[in-house]
């Protein structure tokens, strides 16, 4: 096969990750587990899965061209140390971070919901956008503290974000989320089961604002068929997209009014047109 035909499947796993910002390569020499006794067997069986307990152990190599420019020659930058690291797949990908910023920059919410804080992936992708927007909080909720967002967060983020700890859908009734109003983003990624998901939907629509849109992870993933079948049934509110991310992302628009053209935005055509300004030496408008 030529090499222009072969897709991001044929060229997959990639022997090298490169870091795009810098002339960086990340190698990752060997994948450890000293805490699990997991057999050759299960890890054939399972080549690209990460395992409770697996460390990853590598080298950052930056690439060079060299004085004859016949590199790229690379150099062993941590030498002689070399990282270890704890991989973790649960977070939402790189895409989809990118997908709910750019909600979060173009809906510019006032409250947002999260369900599934985990080591914080999502929510730092929104509290992020809600910085930029300089507009807007958010309310997260797992049933572990992974890890303490302020560990990771800015201190402009962490004045954004309420991290909660509790077990959903009974921690949506208690304080303060059983108080919140006007929420009009949410990220429903936490429980991946039917039931819960329905609750975390119901009470989003109980506490939303006018206007709120919905964004639930997993939606076309085989690991977690209830949430399809959920999102299928839930035909609340017309306005829902399915969208093909790595894992599948439903987003549900919540309102109470149809939508509806209205002014206020900064195209809108002037009632009366201004002179036109004529170039230099040139005439305007009589
Ligand atoms: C897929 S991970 C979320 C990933 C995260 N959104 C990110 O991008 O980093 C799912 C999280 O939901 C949490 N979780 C599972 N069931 C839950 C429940 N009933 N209530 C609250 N959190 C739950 C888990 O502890 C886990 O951290």
């Amino acid at each position: 096969m030529a090499k222009e035909e072969m897709g991001p499947a044929d060229n997959w796993p990639p022997r090298i990750l490169t870091s795009t910002k810098m002339p960086i390569q990340f190698y990752v020499d060997d994948v450890v587990n000293p805490d699990y006794d997991i057999s050759l067997e299960v890890r054939q069986e399972n080549p690209w899965s990460v395992m409770e307990g697996d460390q990853a152990v590598g080298r950052l190599l930056y690439s060079a061209g060299g004085v004859n420019k016949r590199g790229p020659y690379l150099v062993d930058v941590t030498w002689p140390q070399k990282y270890r690291v704890q991989p973790d797949m649960s977070s939402i990908d790189e895409g989809a971070c990118d997908l709910i910023h750019g909600l979060v920059r173009a809906i510019r919410p006032r409250l947002v919901l999260e369900t599934g804080t985990h080591k914080g992936r999502s929510t730092h992708a929104i509290t992020s956008a809600l910085c930029k927007n300089e507009y807007g909080v958010m309310y997260t909720l797992d049933c572990i503290k992974w890890i303490d967002l302020t560990d990771v967060l800015s201190p402009g983020e962490r004045e954004r974000i309420t991290q909660i700890v509790g077990v959903s859908p009974h921690a949506l009734a208690a304080h303060p989320l059983g108080d919140l109003k006007g929420i009009d983003f949410a990220f429903l990624d936490g429980a991946h089961d039917g039931e819960t998901l329905l609750r975390e939907i119901e009470y989003v629509d109980a506490h939303r604002s006018s206007t709120c849109y919905v964004a639930i992870d997993n939606s076309l993933d085989a690991g977690w068929p209830e949430i399809r079948k959920t999102l299928d049934e839930y035909d609340k509110y017309p306005w829902h997209a399915v969208i093909e991310t790595m894992a599948g992302m439903d987003l549900i628009c919540m309102r109470d009014e149809p939508p509806k053209v209205a002014e206020g935005a900064t195209h809108q055509v002037a009632a009366t047109p201004k002179k036109k300004v004529a170039p230099e030496g040139g005439q305007g408008d009589a």
